[in-house]
């Protein structure tokens, strides 16, 4: 007999800072429209001098264990591509700042966005071998583009900190995935760059031939009929590639595209990202925790997940929504993430974007910014200081 395995519990956390769209086009020049309504965004979260991938993912994760204990952790799988070190797991340091026992292995995924869905993947595999243990799996990354760029309007920061179980409270994750991988440079960041190097355009329709390279797997594994789903998470490198990616989607499978059907299927999943902007491995996850947060009733209703990580590599599942759910959702906290983010001005903005660490080996403190409860409060002989607020 198979069991239930999938999210019991989501919890996420974002920056300090927004910075929002109309003081970007105000300074560039740009026609608002486009980026309310021709990529739709309306923000973006920006990180403290004092806050990185780390301090967001311990923040993310915090709750979770202060909900259901940490005795039945025993692995952490942190998904990211902003990573802060080429051979220690970020995850070490969340670790170490939450608290978790020391019988716990804890590892550093990357395939660009991608990555959280192959740690929500992995968790579900060590959850079926020792249905005892819960995996915590975290999503935490900084889109960074170069200052005055096309993609600098899709910047964004975040965490998501997810607890994989069996009988889960959220969402049961189902089998089959479709899976799709492509060898494209669409978008890569080399070891000695802090921004990622992207070609816009390549990457959007590498994005759509993985949308229909994962269907097509999907289906051939026998999964569940589109008409099935109640809504769709998409990766949202920008909340208007969820319309472009179901609109692809729709017609490849020969069905109807108008714009409400489209925007019905979408439904709340884009209410976070469209403040936060992109949050690389993070976004699809905080897509669904939106639609949970938001949407009307999903109890027992199939969802569609279509995860996308440039280079490239894309997974389509689905996961149905357990009964009771809604006592277990965090909207308040998550409301409060973001509207607690302070607004910095577009020179505020630069100066945070261009903050980096002497690499001299030197004692480097960081400004004091984030009232998080979580900081990095230095660097010194090439290691990063955590302190606890
Ligand atoms: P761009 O050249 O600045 O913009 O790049 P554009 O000229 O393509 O315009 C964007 C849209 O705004 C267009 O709509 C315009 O018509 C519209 P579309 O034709 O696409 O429907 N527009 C307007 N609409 C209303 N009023 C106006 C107006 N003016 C124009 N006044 C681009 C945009 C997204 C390419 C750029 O921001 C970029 O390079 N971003 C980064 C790359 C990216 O996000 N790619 C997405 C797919 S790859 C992915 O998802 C993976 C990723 O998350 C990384 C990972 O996996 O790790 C990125």
């Amino acid at each position: 007999m198979s069991i239930s395995i999938g999210i019991h519990d989501l919890s996420f956390a974002t920056s300090e800072f927004v910075l929002p769209h109309t003081a970007l086009a105000d300074y560039n020049g740009t026609e608002i429209g486009k980026y309310h309504v021709g990529i739709g965004q309306e923000s973006m979260s920006v990180p403290a001098a004092d806050e990185d991938i780390v301090t967001m993912a311990a923040t993310a994760a915090a709750p979770i264990l202060a909900r259901h204990g940490k005795d039945r952790i025993r692995t952490v799988v942190f998904a990211t591509e902003s990573s802060i070190d080429q051979a220690k797991s970020a995850g070490i340091y969340v670790h170490s700042l939450i608290g978790l026992p020391s019988a716990t292995r804890v590892v550093e995924l990357k395939q660009a966005c991608y990555g959280a869905t192959a740690a929500l993947q992995f968790a579900i595999g060590l959850v079926q071998r020792d249905p005892a243990q819960q995996v915590l799996v975290i999503a935490s990354d900084v889109s960074k583009y170069e200052l005055d760029s096309p993609g600098e309007a899709t910047q964004g920061a975040s965490a998501v900190a997810m607890l994989v179980s069996v009988d889960p409270a959220l969402v049961r994750i189902e089998d089959p995935s479709g899976l799709f991988t492509a060898d494209v440079m669409d978008f890569w960041r080399p070891n000695y760059l802090s921004t990622a190097l992207v070609d816009g355009q390549e990457s959007i329709g590498a994005y759509l031939q993985a949308v229909e390279g994962t269907w097509k797997d999907y289906s051939e594994q026998g999964g569940r009929a589109l008409e099935e789903f109640a809504a769709f998470c998409y990766h949202q490198p920008f909340t208007k590639m969820a319309y472009k990616a179901h609109r692809h989607l729709l017609n490849y499978c020969g069905y109807d595209t108008d714009k409400d059907v489209i925007a019905g299927a979408l439904g709340q999943t884009t209410a976070y990202n469209t403040v936060i902007g992109n949050s690389y491995t993070a976004s699809v996850y905080l897509g669904l925790a939106a639609l949970l947060d938001q949407a009307d009733d999903l109890t027992g209703r199939p969802l569609a997940f279509l995860s996308y990580g440039s280079g490239s590599v894309a997974e389509f599942f689905a996961g149905t929504v357990v009964a009771g759910y809604q006592d277990h959702l965090r909207t308040e906290a998550n409301l409060e993430a973001i509207s607690r983010r302070k607004t910095v001005d577009y020179a505020g903005y630069r100066e945070l974007h261009e903050w980096t660490f002497p690499t001299d080996g030197g004692d480097h403190a960081t400004p004091e910014q984030t009232t998080g409860p979580f900081r990095l409060a230095g660097i010194s002989g090439h290691k990063r200081i955590y302190q606890t607020r």
